[in-house]
């Protein structure tokens, strides 16, 4: 597989002939990358156990760590899994889009699929050319984020070609990825839903329209030695920089005079930008305005990626409030982090 394609398409119908090439490369059993609203993900037949291996294989990703499923309609889940009323509910309100449902499986998704769980996770991207292709193919396409294994999600084209060129059939490049975040990831037993994974859709949005929702306790807490988590990719190193990161928490004139200090000590700073004036330019990078988490998750995995080239021992970022789309800001930050944390 070294000779991958990549197909630059700068919309559905434009691209509608590589689009239905890609289709049938999937249907054949090949691996392609496409965009989504969150991150790029890396395609293969769910119904096919060999995609499945070749995907593990070209993440470099431990096979117990199971896919999601991408589906073209939110009834297409019907097909592969046991749905429930609040499934419907929350299809109704939150898809095609950001979120990712854990429901019981049904034989038509291999055991090779799921990480050898009687779970199945589903989502119903809301980017026009995930929808595109996968209604192309007519098949279900397991995807997880496609970046290499440790390295954090991609959110453009150039990301993934830096991981995977070489490893698949085909990349879709479709431009930056909207979210820059990966899906919500709520998993519902009967009626009782808890979220996995924080992510383009809020807590606060999911108990709009669930009622009360139990949180993980891996979403911000760390796992004891030894503890497994409810989501098997919660126990996995997760979006690290190789530079050691540390997230700095307190008031905001204490946090970047802090920032401000150990930057003037050589190390790298990830900052808000009304922040940066107060800080040199030299080994800072912008996260977004301070009051726009939207826009920080857009740029974090970017800036994640970029932070090693600022050649820095260490490296600092504030620690984001912890409500609407900040939870997902903290859940990765702290990831990336180790769960260093400095109090101020
Ligand atoms: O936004 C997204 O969700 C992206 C795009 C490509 O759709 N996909 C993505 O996939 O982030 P991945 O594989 O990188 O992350 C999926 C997470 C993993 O942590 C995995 O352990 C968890 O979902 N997961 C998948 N199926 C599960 C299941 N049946 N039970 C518990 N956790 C599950
Ligand atoms: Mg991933």
């Amino acid at each position: 597989m070294n000779n991958t394609k990549i197909y630059t398409i700068a919309s559905a119908d434009e691209g509608s002939a590589q689009l239905a090439e890609a289709a049938e490369i999937l249907r054949r059993g090949g691996l392609v990358v496409f965009p989504t609203e969150t991150v790029y993900g890396l395609g293969g037949n769910a119904t096919d156990s060999e995609a499945a291996q070749k995907i593990y294989a070209a993440k470099g990703r431990p096979s117990d760590n199971p896919l999601i499923i991408h589906i073209a309609y939110p009834e297409d889940a019907a097909d592969y899994a046991e749905i429930s009323p609040l499934y419907l509910r929350l299809a109704e309100a939150f898809m095609p889009g950001p979120l990712t449902v854990i429901l019981p499986k049904k034989d038509t998704i291999p055991h090779s699929v799921t990480g050898g769980l009687d779970s199945v996770a589903v989502r119903c991207p809301a980017h026009p050319i995930a929808h595109a292709l996968i209604a192309a193919a007519g098949i279900p396409i397991a995807a997880p984020s496609a970046n290499l294994s440790g390295k954090p999600s991609p959110t453009c084209a150039a990301h993934v070609i830096e991981d995977l060129s070489g490893r698949v059939d085909v990349i879709i490049d479709g431009g930056n990825c909207d979210i820059g975040l990966e899906s919500t990831i709520l998993k519902i037993d009967g009626d009782h839903p808890v979220l996995l994974r924080p992510g383009g859709i809020t807590l606060e949005q999911l108990e709009a329209v669930c009622g009360p929702v139990e949180v993980a306790a891996a979403v911000i807490g760390q796992l004891a030695p030894g503890e497994r988590p409810l989501s098997p990719g919660m126990m996995y190193r997760h979006y690290a920089p190789s530079t050691p990161l540390t997230l700095v928490r307190g008031e905001r004139g204490a946090v970047t005079a802090y920032l401000a200090a150990r930057q003037a000590e050589g190390c790298g700073i990830l900052c808000y930008a009304e922040d940066a004036e107060l800080l040199s330019p030299e080994r800072c990078i912008i996260l977004g305005h301070r009051d726009s988490p939207e826009e920080q998750a857009h740029h974090l995995f970017t800036a994640l990626r970029d932070a090693d080239a600022l050649n820095a021992p260490h490296l600092y970022a504030p620690m984001p409030e912890e409500s609407g789309m900040g939870l997902a800001l903290c859940n990765r930050m702290l990831r990336a982090a180790a769960h260093t944390v400095i109090e101020l």
